[in-house]
């Protein structure tokens, strides 16, 4: 079983950005947990600030990888682009947000993606990776 987890812009700063928020655990150590964790499934992890940079990845593992968990961060909200090579690969994508995106700004409302995704995790903290692991484990 072979899984990823691509975090997309500004989730580098897990940690530090809007505790209140996003909570202060670094992504990074979360990571590390998870891996111990699913030590028996091959659990490997991306990030990017760019959107082309995210693409590139979905398409490189989208055809060999047994599923993808996305937290595309504010492209979610904006990125046609990253929408069209989620329905473009094989490999099915759980879209995953931290935060209640619901329950803030409006804008935040709409997600592109979810269309092409096969579930989508909002809300639940960082516990969200871990449960769509959970699910592509079947
Ligand atoms: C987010 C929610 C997005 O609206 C925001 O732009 C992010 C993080 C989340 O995980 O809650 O960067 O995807």
């Amino acid at each position: 079983m072979k899984l990823i987890i691509i975090n997309g812009p500004n989730l580098n700063l897990l940690g530090k950005r809007e505790p209140d928020i996003y909570g202060r655990q670094r992504f990074e150590d979360y990571f590390l947990r998870l891996q111990e964790e699913f030590s028996r499934i091959s659990l490997h992890y991306f990030q990017s600030n760019h959107e082309g940079a995210i693409i590139d990845k979905l398409h490189e593992v989208g055809f060999s990888y047994d599923g993808i968990i996305l937290n595309a961060g504010a492209y979610t909200h904006t990125s046609v682009a990253i929408a069209d090579a989620i329905a473009a690969i094989e490999t099915p994508a759980i879209e995953v947000h931290i935060s209640n995106v619901y329950g803030r700004e409006e804008f935040r409302h709409h997600s592109y993606l979810s269309p092409y995704c096969r579930g989508v995790i909002v809300g639940l903290g960082l516990k969200g990776y871990e449960l769509a692991i959970r699910f592509f484990l079947g």
